[in-house]
């Protein structure tokens, strides 16, 4: 980046280039003072700045307006599960007598939690719900808005953020303390990839890195982590998998920072207070040039990331300094399609070594994985760190292996026709059925005469068309 166009934001300290084409990137200013983000100088495109936290999707404000509806659709769920709980209280209460005390407390608890978490979204995901209303609901569910390609959501990772500052201390010393074992000293400047609630980063600020960049595709998370690290405690309800007792179904937290960042490099300091900066990106188009970092960190994520290990590896290599150290925590449990990406530690390591690293040096403890005291679930896990340091270039370049660059040329320019694929026709057919026999409920008939209408027309056969319809009815009254 030119020095006479760093943008004066939150990406001062920190070389950027665009996730997307790799060209300089410019502060985007709507007035002479204040940067409303970053702009591409080669492919124009913008880059926002939420708050402290500036966006670097890789599509820029297109992929941030989808996880907006993203967060439109979660507001419209969990107004929908308050008015289930409203709906079971009053149904409770035409029943007096018998009126079970622990379920009407329970059902109070989840009123007031969903009615309070509703109060918690809008103010803390404010900055990317705040380009007007959203969709409707039947829209965002037909066009399966809410969750990512690897079937994650805006709270896919929530708890995350209770484990991290509200109850789990002894996992978040566990994971600094085996990380230390396997890389003593200073990490210097440390990236920390897929950063979530963003403890570590944090614990690394205070303690080992002179500054750490936090990156994280997840508003939710990213937002409530840049805002606590900045001493600005962020308000939330949780809502425990399999609460224990009445009171545990929602619990009001307040998340805040056990203490501010000592400030100890204040000219790499990002914001001013504290040196991490935060940023919304895809691990898989990272907005860094080369050589951009001392350390990666690569938390509970190799396993999750949608990239195979081998390009995972060859990407931590290019985002390293010659000498720069990869530290790699937590479980491994690759789920991939193909069996041959499943790998288990011994070859991860082997692949690691073979992708420009030295044989890592691996340390492996057990211990608790979102443990939440209010939880009846809660997971135990060989745990390992790893530290492996680049001794050679990866053999193939990370940018070949991002997610944008496999993407049909179609998808990436949203210009060029989109082709006919057997795919979007079966759909497309399958979608036709379902209006149709929708559009047959009408209150007046029976599933016999849906069913009749149905055959006529030879979209069913006559022995199926009964459970068939049955079946397709009950599923959609579970959901
Ligand atoms: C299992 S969580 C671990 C979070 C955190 N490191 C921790 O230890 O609690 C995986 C994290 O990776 C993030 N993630 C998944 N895919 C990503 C991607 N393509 N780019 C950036 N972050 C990603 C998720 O949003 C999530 O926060």
């Amino acid at each position: 980046m030119n020095a006479s166009t760093q943008p004066s934001s939150a990406t001062t300290a920190l070389p950027l280039c665009c996730p997307s084409c790799h060209g300089d990137l410019t502060a985007s200013e709507a007035s002479s003072t204040q940067p409303t983000g970053l702009l591409c100088r080669s492919c124009t495109l913008e880059f926002p700045l939420l708050g402290e936290v500036t966006c670097l999707y890789p599509k820029g404000a297109a992929d941030l307006a989808l996880w907006q509806a993203r967060a439109h659709k979660e507001q419209q769920d969990l107004l929908h599960k308050l008015q289930a709980v409203n709906q079971a209280l009053v149904n409770l209460e035409l029943k007096a007598d018998s009126i079970p005390t622990a379920t009407k407390e329970r059902l109070q608890q989840l009123e007031e939690g969903y009615a309070g978490q509703l109060d918690c979204l809008g103010e803390l995901l404010a900055p990317v719900l705040s380009d007007g209303a959203g969709s409707d609901r039947a829209t965002y569910a037909a066009l399966n808005t809410q969750a990512l390609s690897n079937n994650t959501t805006l709270f896919s990772y929530a708890t995350n953020l209770f484990r991290d500052w509200v109850w789990g201390e002894a996992e978040n010393n566990q994971a600094i303390d085996m990380l230390a074992q396997v890389a003593p000293g200073s990490l210097g400047r440390t990236l920390v990839l897929g950063a979530g609630g963003g403890r570590l980063a944090w614990d690394l600020a205070s303690g080992s890195a002179t500054a750490v960049c936090a990156v994280d595709i997840n508003p939710l998370t990213s937002l409530a982590a840049a805002a606590i690290c900045n001493d600005r405690p962020v308000r939330l309800w949780e809502f425990p998998l399999a609460p224990v007792k009445p009171s545990d179904v929602a619990l009001h937290r307040e998340l805040l920072a056990p203490t501010s960042i000592p400030i100890s490099a204040p000219n790499e300091s990002a914001i001013g207070r504290t040196p991490i900066t935060w940023l919304l990106a895809d691990a898989r188009a990272l907005p860094f040039p080369p050589g951009s970092f001392d350390t990666v960190v690569t938390p509970w994520f190799t396993d999750v990331v949608q990239s195979s290990p081998a390009a995972t590896a060859a990407q931590v290599n290019g985002l390293l300094a010659p000498e720069g150290r990869w530290l790699n925590f937590g479980s491994v449990a690759f789920a991939d399609a193909d069996p041959a990406q499943c790998l288990l530690l011994p070859e991860l390591c082997d692949l690691v070594a073979a992708q420009g690293f030295t044989e890592p040096t691996v340390i492996e403890q057990r211990g608790p994985y979102l443990c939440s005291p209010h939880s009846r679930y809660g997971r135990y896990e060989l745990l390992h760190a790893f530290s492996a340091t680049k001794n050679a270039s990866a053999p193939h370049a990370s940018r070949k292996t991002t997610a944008q660059n496999t993407q049909p040329i179609w998808l990436q320019n949203s210009a060029i026709p989109v082709p006919a694929l057997t795919q979007f026709q079966d759909q497309a057919m399958a979608t036709q059925v379902h209006a149709y026999l929708l559009s047959l409920i009408d209150g007046e008939r029976s599933i016999n005469e849906i069913a009749d209408i149905l055959q006529q027309r030879q979209l069913i056969s006559a022995h199926e068309a009964r459970p068939l319809i049955q079946g397709f009815l009950e599923k959609m009254l579970l959901e």
